[in-house]
């Protein structure tokens, strides 16, 4: 069976397509025939060998990729909320070669629901894998409506989801945006922008100057950003960084793969797309061939929405 993989670690140019065996399915898991799968930043990471040691797969091919969208093929007993022939959509935890660029997938059947009605699977694989990561971080810092949230990086995919995830829960939310960007992240829904960049933080203190409750930090700008959290604040970062132990601050390192079963949050992922809180963007789509070039293009920075591949 068709995936894109790589069989040594490197740019990307070491992805390609390879044969893969089919995934078994067990109980409780479900089998999609993917139509479409995202590309994200920590593909990239996939693909290069960063997280070869943690991999306890230890030979080729590796095939990255966190979410898929597609038809079920398949439903093992106990899964009661999927039928054959529904569009669905799925987060992956990739390791060997059981990554999401592959054309046939079996995953939990927790970590799957229908698509959103009225998508398709390009635009439904682009929610699951953010959407929950985004869901997560609001959740570790636990602001009460009303209180304010501050986002940085609030163009991009994990970004754009928290300032409408926190705009749905009630929150006041500052966020971050390029010149170019700014009508986007206005649309996104934020109350506030400011210009991107090492300042944020201090920007953000000029609209808030008591500082912010929370900030979730989707640009990785890590220490740069803490200054716009209030004494005592909450901080969600998406690469482990844990804070400086200054000022009370609360960091929470959010690592999406604790939720990834988490059934009723990607259900209500699902219904909050449907309900037009949550817009699922898509850059550009690349058959599965062509991943490599997918790479190139967001490696380059700048893409806004995100990269499918399809097959
Ligand atoms: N831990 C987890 O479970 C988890 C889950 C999901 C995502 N993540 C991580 O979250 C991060 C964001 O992911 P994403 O998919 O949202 O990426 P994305 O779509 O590329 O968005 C990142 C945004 O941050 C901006 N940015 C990058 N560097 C910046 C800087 N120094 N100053 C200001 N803005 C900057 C980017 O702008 P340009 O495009 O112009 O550079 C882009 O708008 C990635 O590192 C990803 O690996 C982690």
């Amino acid at each position: 069976m068709r995936a894109a993989g790589v069989m040594e670690f490197g740019g990307p140019e070491a992805l390609r397509i390879v044969d893969v065996p089919d995934e078994p399915l067990g109980p409780g898991q479900v089998r999609l025939r993917v139509a479409a799968a995202t590309v994200n930043p920590t593909d990239t990471y996939s693909r290069s060998g960063a997280y070869a040691e943690r991999d306890p797969v230890k030979t080729p091919p590796w095939v990255p990729g966190m979410d898929v969208a597609g038809v079920v093929t398949e439903v093992a007993d106990g899964v009661e909320h999927l039928a054959v022939g529904d569009l669905a959509m799925g987060i992956v935890v990739p390791f060997g070669p059981h990554g999401g660029y592959r054309e046939n997938k079996v995953l939990p059947g927790n970590s799957v629901v229908r698509a959103p009605r009225g998508t398709d699977a390009v635009h439904a694989s682009t929610l699951p894998m953010n959407g929950l990561t985004a869901r997560l971080a609001l959740d570790l810092m636990g602001l009460r409506p009303g209180q304010v949230l501050a986002v940085t990086g609030a163009a991009g995919a994990f970004g754009g989801y928290v300032v409408q995830l926190a705009k749905a829960d009630g929150l006041t939310v500052v966020a971050d945006a390029s010149e170019a960007d700014e009508q986007l992240v206005r649309e996104l829904g934020a109350d506030v922008v400011v210009r991107r960049g090492d300042d944020v933080a201090e920007r953000m203190r000029e609209r808030f100057p008591a500082g912010v409750d929370g900030l979730a930090d989707g640009s990785v700008q890590d220490a740069l950003v803490l200054p716009a959290v209030r004494d005592g604040g909450a901080v969600a970062t998406v690469r482990g960084y844990r804070g400086d132990g200054s000022r009370g601050l609360r960091v929470f390192p959010t690592l999406v793969r604790r939720v990834a079963e988490d059934r009723a949050a990607l259900d209500r992922l699902r219904q909050q797309a449907e309900d037009g809180v949550l817009t699922l963007r898509v850059a550009r789509t690349f058959p599965v061939e062509q991943a490599a070039d997918a790479h190139r293009l967001l490696e380059r920075g700048g893409v806004r929405g995100r990269l499918v591949l399809t097959f």
